[in-house]
C-alpha cells in the first residue's frame, strides 16, 4: 500500500517551501518541511556550543540520545511546527548561521536514519505535503504523488536575493548564481543521501513559471493521478428519457455505453484520446463485458462514473468501472480489450494505455 504523501523535493531555492505552504492551504492539508527538522538538531548544537561540523561519532550518540523531536500543532489550530525538547524554535530556525549549521548537520548517516522515524509517523490516511530532498526516495519511496522541483542557477539566484529584501545589481546575482551551482553540485555528489530525484518524480523545471502557474500544474497533476486511481469521478451523466425501459429504469445494455462512455473521457482527463490512439495505429474491440447490476437507475438521474486501467498484460487491457447515484453504487464491471494493429494482428498494448496502470491501494 502507498502512502499518502505529496513528496515535494528538489534543490535549494527552488520555491519548494512556498509551493509546498500553498499546495497545503489549497488542498486543506497539512504540511511539514522536512529540513527544520535539520535545522532544529543544527540550532541545539549551536545552543550546546557543538560543532556540527566537527562533532565526534561518541558526541553525536550522546546528543540524539538526549534529544526529542516530533512534529506537532504548537496551538489546536496552528500548523505543524518542530517541537525540539519540548520547545518550538519557529522563526529561530531560519537564520543564515542555521541553515549553513544544518546543512552540515544534514551529512551525517546516523542523523538522517534518527530522524527516519519522526518523518515517517507523519503519513496516515489524510494526504499531507512533506517538502525536502529525499521524501521521494529515502523517507517515502512509496509515496503516491511525487514532484521534483527545479529551477535555473540564475532563477534561484534570484528568488533568495529578492527574499533577502536587499537591492542587489548583476555581480552579486551572478555570484550568487554560481554559489548555487556549486552548491547544487555538492549535493548531488555527497556520499550521504546526495540529492537526485525519484525515477517516478515528475520534474518540473519551474524557471519560466510563477507561484500560480506551478501550483496548477502540479494540483493537475493530483487530479490525473486521482482519475487514474479511480477515486476521481471522471463523468457525471444525467439520465435521459431515452436510456430508460418500458419499466421506467435505464435498460441495462445501456450501462456498458456508460462504461465505453466513461472509458472516452478517462482518457481525455489522462492527456490521451481514443481518437489519437487510432491514429497512431491502435485500435481496442472489447473481448469480454461484465456488468452487475446492484440497484435500478431512473430518468434524470444524476449518474457519477469512476474507474480505471485495471490490468495490462501482453495484448489484452482490463478497464474497471463503477456507477454510482450519491453514494448508492448501481452497477460495477469491466471490459477487456484486445489491442489490435491496422492489419488486425494483435499487438502490444502501447505504453499510453499501460502506463495509465496504477497502484491500487
Ligand atoms: O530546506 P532547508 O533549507 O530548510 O533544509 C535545511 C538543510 O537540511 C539543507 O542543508 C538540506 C537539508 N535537508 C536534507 O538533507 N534532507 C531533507 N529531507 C531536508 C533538508
Amino acid at each position: 500500500m502507498s502512502s499518502n504523501v505529496i513528496a515535494i523535493d528538489g534543490p535549494a531555492a527552488s520555491g519548494k517551501s512556498t509551493v509546498a505552504r500553498a499546495l497545503s492551504e489549497r488542498l486543506g492539508i497539512p504540511y511539514v518541511s522536512t529540513g527544520s527538522l535539520y535545522r532544529a538538531l543544527a540550532w541545539k548544537m549551536l545552543n550546546r556550543k557543538l560543532d556540527p561540523a566537527a562533532i565526534s561519532a561518541e558526541e553525536l550518540a550522546v546528543f540524539l540520545a538526549d534529544t526529542s523531536i516530533a512534529c506537532r500543532r504548537p496551538e489546536p489550530q496552528a500548523p505543524l511546527d518542530i517541537e525540539i525538547d519540548g520547545v518550538f524554535p519557529g522563526g529561530k530556525l531560519q537564520t543564515a548561521e542555521i541553515s549553513a549549521a544544518a546543512s552540515k548537520v544534514a551529512t551525517y548517516p546516523e542523523v538522517r536514519t534518527w530522524l527516519l522515524d519522526v518523518q515517517r509517523s507523519l503519513a496516515g490516511k489524510t494526504r499531507i505535503v512533506m517538502e525536502g530532498r529525499d521524501i521521494g526516495t529515502a523517507i517515502f519511496p512509496d509515496a503516491k504523488y511525487k514532484f521534483f522541483l527545479t529551477a535555473s542557477p540564475e532563477v534561484r539566484a534570484k528568488r533568495r536575493l529578492l527574499q533577502s529584501g536587499r537591492p542587489f545589481d548583476r555581480q552579486t546575482l551572478d555570484t550568487v548564481a554560481r554559489e548555487i551551482a556549486a552548491r547544487d553540485e555538492q549535493d548531488r555528489s555527497r556520499k550521504t543521501a546526495p540529492l537526485r530525484q525519484a525515477e517516478d518524480a515528475v520534474c518540473l523545471d519551474n524557471s519560466g513559471m510563477d507561484l500560480e502557474q506551478t501550483l496548477q500544474f502540479i494540483l493537475e497533476t493530483i487530479q490525473r493521478k486521482d482519475i487514474l486511481m479511480g477515486k476521481e469521478t471522471v463523468l457525471q451523466y444525467r439520465v435521459p428519457y431515452a436510456d430508460t425501459d418500458q419499466m421506467g429504469v435505464v435498460y441495462y445494455a445501456n450501462y456498458l455505453k456508460y462504461f465505453e462512455m466513461f472509458r472516452t473521457e478517462m482518457l481525455i482527463a489522462a492527456g490521451e484520446s481514443y481518437q489519437k490512439m487510432e491514429e497512431h495505429g491502435y485500435s481496442l474491440p472489447v473481448i469480454e463485458a461484465v456488468c452487475r447490476y446492484k440497484s435500478p437507475a431512473h430518468f434524470e438521474d444524476i449518474l457519477s462514473v469512476t474507474g480505471c486501467v485495471a490490468e495490462c498484460k501482453g495484448v489484452r487491457v482490463r478497464i474497471e468501472c463503477r456507477i454510482h447515484r450519491g453514494d448508492t453504487l448501481l452497477a460495477e464491471g469491466y471490459t477487456v480489450h484486445a489491442c489490435i494493429n491496422r492489419d488486425g494482428r494483435p499487438v502490444r498494448v502501447p505504453a499510453t494505455i499501460s502506463g495509465l496502470m496504477t497502484e491500487k491501494e
